[in-house]
């Protein structure tokens, strides 16, 4: 029996009422989006903590600060993508569960207007549009385009790809008072609507698990853990050009700084550290290390 016709309408129900939609365009005030302030705490910089960075200027770290928000962004987009291209093909699939078709739609509506929002802050920010890895990570983009929608696999992606960046919003969340007023509107728009997003994750996951033979949940585990390394290092390793954007010439020495940066790795061990329990908590323990 597949995953989503397991869940009870009552339940997707449930998942479908208080839902005042807003358009989150209409959530941000974009008056109080400014390159005057900082775009993501100095602590969730990829260069934080070295002597090098300590002698940066405020500008040239804030100028740093609005670079990796915008890769960060790059990273919401290309996910928010693949998850949308599911989420289409299977209203088609859900046709007889109408609960299930509603609760699609829902949420297919919401990450389109996550996506808006932020392809409307790079268009404003007036910065060039930074260059990424997410498209070549193979097994992500390749497990989220063709592993079933009712799998387990695709739910774990999903709660890993919903975790990891809503994770981030949270410390941009718990700096109110250095960043700028814009993004704190959108971390919180994205960290609320997201509580429902990743409870449905978890859900689909839950239900999945249990169905699972140990020689099938080997397998997963391998390919969660590849996705995992892939991912974390495309995203919180930004690319060379970066830093040259932020006015760090040259790049790909700031890169290799930031690569070598003990706190960047204490960071991300920390930003991981619930997420890998919470996978751990579903019988998919995962480790990560740095390259
Ligand atoms: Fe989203």
């Amino acid at each position: 029996m597949g995953l989503l016709s397991v869940k009870s309408a009552e339940i997707l129900e449930r998942l479908n009422q208080h839902r005042i939609y807003q358009d989150p365009i209409n959530r941000v005030n974009w008056l109080r989006l400014n390159l005057d302030d900082y775009w993501l705490p100095e602590e969730a910089l990829s260069l934080y903590g070295i002597t090098e960075f300590m002698a940066l200027s405020p500008e040239q770290r804030k100028a740093l600060s609005h670079f990796e928000y915008l890769h960060f962004l790059e990273a919401q987009i290309w996910l928010e993508g693949l998850f949308m291209e599911r989420l289409s093909l299977s209203a088609s699939y859900a046709r007889k569960n109408i609960a299930l078709l509603k609760y699609h739609l829902n949420e297919l509506r919401e990450q389109a207007g996550h996506s808006l929002v932020f392809a409307e802050i790079i268009q404003r920010s007036g910065l060039p549009r930074v260059a990424t890895r997410f498209h070549d990570l193979g097994w992500m983009n390749w497990f989220a385009r063709h592993s079933s929608v009712d799998s387990v696999t695709f739910w774990l992606t999903a709660m890993l790809s919903q975790e990891i960046p809503d994770r981030i919003n949270r410390v941009i969340r718990q700096n109110k008072n250095t960043i700028c007023p814009a993004i704190f509107d959108v971390a919180t728009f994205h960290t609320v609507d997201e509580v429902r997003h990743i409870s449905f994750s978890r859900r689909m996951v839950d239900a999945g698990v249990k169905e699972l033979s140990s020689g099938r949940a080997f397998v997963i585990r391998f390919i969660l853990q590849r996705m995992l390394n892939q991912f974390a290092d495309a995203y919180f390793y930004p690319e060379p050009g970066l830093y040259d954007f932020a006015g760090l010439v040259p790049g790909r020495s700031w890169a290799s700084l930031a690569r070598k940066n003990p706190h960047r790795i204490q960071f991300i061990r920390q930003h991981l550290a619930g997420v890998l329990h919470n996978l751990q908590q579903v019988g998919v323990p995962l480790t990560w290390r740095p390259r």
